[in-house]
Formats: C-alpha cells, structure tokens, sequence
C-alpha cells in the first residue's frame, strides 16, 4: 500500500476539512445548484389535505419520513466521533438516512473505527459506508470495501470520486487510471449495493452510464453549488503555483440541478441521490420532481449538529415542513406524485 496511507497526514488533512468547513465561508462563490431556475407551478386548487401527504419513501428496505439523507461527513479523528454519533441521533429522531465520512483512517488503524460506530445509537437507519474509489488504485481491493461496511454494519458501501478535490491537495492521490474496471469488481463481488457519489462537481450522463454499465446500484450526484472543495482547498494550500491554479476554478463543476437530469435521461432505473447545496425542502421537492430518489444535505446538518442535536433535528423538521408544503401547493399526496408530476418549470425556456 501507498506510504501516503500515512497516518499523521491523513487525520491533519480531516482536522483541517472540519476546521475549515465550520470556520470559514466555503460555498461556491461563482456557481449556484441551478435550482433556482426551476419553479412549480403553483396549484391553488390541489383537492388534497395538508395533513394526509405522506412523503416516506422505502430505500433498501428501509422505511424514510421523507426521501432525505444526511450526506457523508466525519470520520477517523478524536472530534468525528461525538459527530458521527449525534448526527445518527438525528437521523434516527427524523427517520432519514446518513452516510459516514472517508473510513480509510479506520481501516489503515482499527482503533479509530469507534469513531465511526452509529449503530450502538442507531440501530436501524439506513447506513453508508465510504471510502474513495481512487483508493483502489493505492492497494484496496474488494476486501476494503467488506471491512469498511462490516465495521459500521452498513447497507450499502459509497465510493466517491473526487478528481478536482485530489488534485487540488499537494498530498493528493493523483492516478484515477482503469478505475471503472475496479468499480465493477466490486460491485460484483460485493454483496452489498454499491453507490458511486461526486463530492461537489457533479456526476455527468457519461460518466452515470459507465457506472451503470459497472454494475453500481445508485448514484449521488454530489453537485456544484453547495460546499465547495475548491474554497476549502484553497484556504489549505500555501504550494503558490496550485493556489493560483485553484482560484480559476471556482466556476468548475456540474451544477446539482443539471447533473440529476444528465444522469436521470441517460440511467431512467438507477437508484439516483441528488446533493450539493441542497438546503431547503423546496429544493428537495424539485430535486425529485427533476429525477431523484431522495436528496443529501452534509454542511448545513453538521453545523446545526456542532450547536445541539436538538437545532439539527429542528433543521430537518424545516426541510420536511417546507417538502410537505411545496407538495401541498402543487396538489402531490405523496412522493410518487411528486416525482411524476409535470408542474415543474424552467424560468429560462
Ligand atoms: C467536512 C466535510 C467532510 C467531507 N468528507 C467527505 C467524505 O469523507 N466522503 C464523501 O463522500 N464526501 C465527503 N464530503 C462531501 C459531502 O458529502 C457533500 O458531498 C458536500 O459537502 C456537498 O454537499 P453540501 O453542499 O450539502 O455540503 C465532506 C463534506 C464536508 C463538509
């Protein structure tokens, strides 16, 4: 294996992600989700209470209050592991989903894998492992990826795809060579469903279909417009050439909106997550009315989190009073309606 599997570097580089994620301003500052080109045609007759919409939806046997996920975050330092614990605490309370950060800290050093341990708090939630498909060019192999998901007791198994993010970091691992043939391995050896996840750029129609083809069972778009690894690099880098680089980077990426289309027409079947900048429960109900299974939100979650268990669960009940809302004003009883409704709008065409 790789010496950068070193263990000093890796848990600097995720104390300084979470430092930076919660101290400085890291949106996109050139690029928006695109959701806001889309609105719903209102309905002010919808022939439906209030009360009686329903928006759970059943993933992998799973029953979800609503089609909702809190997207993969923290993980292998001293801080994750209140964090992991607390943020399963909000998805159990809610009834949503959650995915846990990068587990390769934990599967390089089993001692840190109690920092990834939600289950002893969340029993029955549904649950992602995760670690980054680039690893499988460093020496991991299927066996990694049956650890990472026995470690947590997981559903499914996330792998992410974070070329941009790599190459941004001095430490990065640069070679993403012949890595859809090692996806696929996994996928067939796998028994578990594996998902394929961008971290903030954007999953495109191509690159969906090569997944597909690879045999994964979902994808999460994690597209631009949210958290932007560009702005949190950038304050990391002190390398002048890669700093400057970087800066004209800040348009990059497949705004969220966008990348739920592309890889709705081009996988119409695939199991399809939309995240990036999702933030509100009118940007959940457009997310699925464009295509998506559910939504991810990971920023705003983790920062409601750091405060009290108590404002997070609080910010989930706002995305969920907001979806119940937006479905009431469009006339959708429930999550189907929603996603096969034709009530959606492009201001632009
Ligand atoms: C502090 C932090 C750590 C993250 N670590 C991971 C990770 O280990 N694995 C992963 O797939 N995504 C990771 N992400 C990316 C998020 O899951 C998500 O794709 C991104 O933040 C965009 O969503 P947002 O706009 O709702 O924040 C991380 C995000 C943050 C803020």
């Amino acid at each position: 294996m790789k010496k950068s599997s070193d263990k000093s570097i890796h848990s600097a580089r995720k104390e300084e992600h979470l430092s930076i994620s919660l101290n400085h301003d890291i949106d996109f500052i050139e690029k928006s989700t695109g959701l806001e080109k889309y609105y719903f045609i209102h309905n002010a007759l919808p022939e439906i209470s209030l009360e009686e919409i329903d928006t759970s939806i059943v993933v992998l046997g799973k029953k979800l209050a609503l089609p909702l996920m809190i997207s993969p975050m923290v993980g292998g330092i001293d801080e994750a592991a209140k964090i992991n614990k607390d943020l399963a605490v909000v998805a159990r309370e809610c009834r949503i989903g959650m995915g846990t950060g990068s587990q390769r800290m934990a599967i390089e050093d089993k001692e840190l894998a109690d920092t990834f341990n939600v289950r002893d708090n969340a029993p029955d939630i549904l649950l992602f492992a995760n670690l980054g498909a680039v690893q499988l060019n460093y020496g991991y192999d299927i066996k990694h990826c049956r650890k990472a998901i026995d470690m947590i007791d997981a559903d499914a198994l996330f792998l992410h795809l974070n070329p941009l993010q790599e190459a941004l970091q001095v430490e990065g691992n640069y070679n993403f060579r012949d890595l859809i043939s090692k996806i696929s391995a996994v996928c067939s050896g796998l028994k578990k469903p594996v998902l394929v996840r961008e971290v903030g750029f954007g999953i495109s129609a191509e690159v969906a279909l090569k997944l597909k083809l690879a045999g994964v069972f979902g994808i999460d778009t994690g597209g631009s417009g949210g958290t932007s690894w560009i702005e949190i690099e950038k304050t990391r880098l002190s390398l002048s050439s890669l700093k400057k680089a970087a800066q004209f980077f800040g348009g990059w990426g497949i705004p969220t909106a966008d990348s739920v289309k592309m890889v709705r027409e081009s996988c119409p079947d695939i199991f399809l997550i939309a995240s990036g900048g999702i933030r509100t429960g009118i940007d959940v109900a457009k997310a699925i009315a464009l295509g998506a299974d559910i939504a991810g939100i990971a920023l705003p979650v983790l920062r409601q989190v750091r405060i009290s268990v108590k404002e997070a669960i609080s910010y989930i009940r706002e995305i969920e009073a907001g979806l119940k809302i937006a479905m009431f004003c469009i006339g959708a009883q429930n999550i189907k309606q929603l996603k096969h409704n034709f009530n959606l709008r492009n201001v632009e065409k």
